[in-house]
């Protein structure tokens, strides 16, 4: 009985994840829906906003989706089916929507709307019809963090997932975020499920979207998700890691360990490629020594290891050598190095 567990599911392991799409869910009762996805292990939640134009249905939307971000932790993402959503973004921007993805196929300029969404520090994501290239979306490519391939025609839960668009597609969308050295994500959307979810994810797909595949009456949701994210993380692992279980999405690696000058000196310079960095104070904390003198290990997401060690791994070496010069000089007052802050958005070199 879902409404009798009171803590969500613990958070997932491996690489996928699932968005549970409440499209199919029962409309009167949204809230309960992400409520209970949650509670089930859902990662995040898709909602599907169409105005009856730019697809043949109509749904919810920014002030349905205001309502619900009070409802969940997880994150929001907004997948917009909509002819205007510059007309509109302002609303969607203040419904607390953690990603927004529009089509690249509207009339409306793209640009400005991609650029607005930034500013704002949320995801920014294009999607495209299972018609439409991917080439489409080429000119975009540099403000994205997420490509959305729709592998059914959008407009509807329920319908048959579209294996050669997925083929042609999703390794295709990794690629062309391949300039984000974190943090990029290719979704795919439209008839995934445990048939469908080992092919997903061995095109190399983040986030499943799931939708009535989730809300089959009888149906055990939490094992739905749970099985979803496994075919896909071993469709992974078996076509595109030699064979190698991936990398779990929120494991961080030691990338080197440093006096505290010369870590935070590391840790803006990775930063500004737009990789998190973290710094903690390194072995035994309970010695009596200045933070200047003690080692910081420098972390940060073990999937962005391999990219930190190709643009990093001379200046690491560099640091290191420093370091022991440092030390070996008797640990002379370190200079100042003002910790620094995240980039914003738009400040991020790509
Ligand atoms: C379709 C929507 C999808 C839909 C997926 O236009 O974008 O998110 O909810 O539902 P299923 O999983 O049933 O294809
Ligand atoms: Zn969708």
């Amino acid at each position: 009985m879902p409404g009798r567990r009171a803590r969500p599911a613990s958070p997932a392991l491996g690489r996928a994840r699932v968005a549970a799409s409440i499209l199919d869910a029962d409309l009167g009762n949204l809230a309960y829906a992400v409520r209970r996805a949650e509670t089930e292990g859902a990662d995040r939640i898709h909602l599907d906003v169409m105005d009856g134009h730019f697809v043949p249905n109509l749904t919810f939307g920014p002030r349905t989706i205001k309502a619900l971000r009070k409802r969940t932790r997880l994150p929001l993402d907004a997948h917009l089916m909509i002819e205007e959503p510059g007309r509109y973004l302002d609303e969607y921007l203040d419904a607390g929507c953690d990603s927004i993805t529009i089509h690249v196929e509207i009339k409306e300029a793209i640009e400005p709307t991609l650029r607005r969404i930034r500013e704002a520090g949320r995801a920014v994501g294009l999607s495209l019809r299972p018609g439409t290239p991917l080439s489409a979306l080429e000119p975009y490519r540099r403000l994205l963090d997420l490509v959305m391939v729709m592998t059914v025609e959008p407009g509807f839960g329920g319908q048959a997932f579209m294996a050669d668009v997925a083929r042609a597609k999703i390794l295709a969308a990794r690629d062309l975020l391949a300039h984000k050295l974190h943090g990029a994500e290719v979704h795919v959307d439209g008839g995934v499920n445990r048939e469908t979810a080992e092919l997903v994810g061995s095109l190399g797909a983040d986030v499943l979207v799931v939708g009535s595949a989730l809300w089959i009456r009888g149906r055990d949701m939490g094992r739905e998700i749970r099985l979803v994210r496994a075919l896909a993380d071993e469709g992974f692992q078996y076509a595109l890691n030699g064979g190698q279980p991936p990398v779990p999405r929120d494991r961080m690696s030691t990338f080197a360990t440093l006096p505290r000058h010369l870590a935070r000196t590391l840790q803006g310079e990775i930063e500004r490629l737009g990789i998190p960095v973290f710094i903690f104070r390194a072995g035994d904390t309970s010695i009596d020594l200045p933070d200047g003198e003690r080692d910081w290990d420098v972390l940060l997401p073990a999937t962005a290891e391999g990219a930190a060690t190709d643009h990093f791994g001379a200046r690491r070496a560099d640091l290191l050598a420093e370091a022991s010069a440092w030390r070996t000089a008797g640990m002379p007052p370190p200079p100042p190095v003002p910790a620094p802050r995240p980039p914003r958005p738009s400040e991020v070199v790509s």
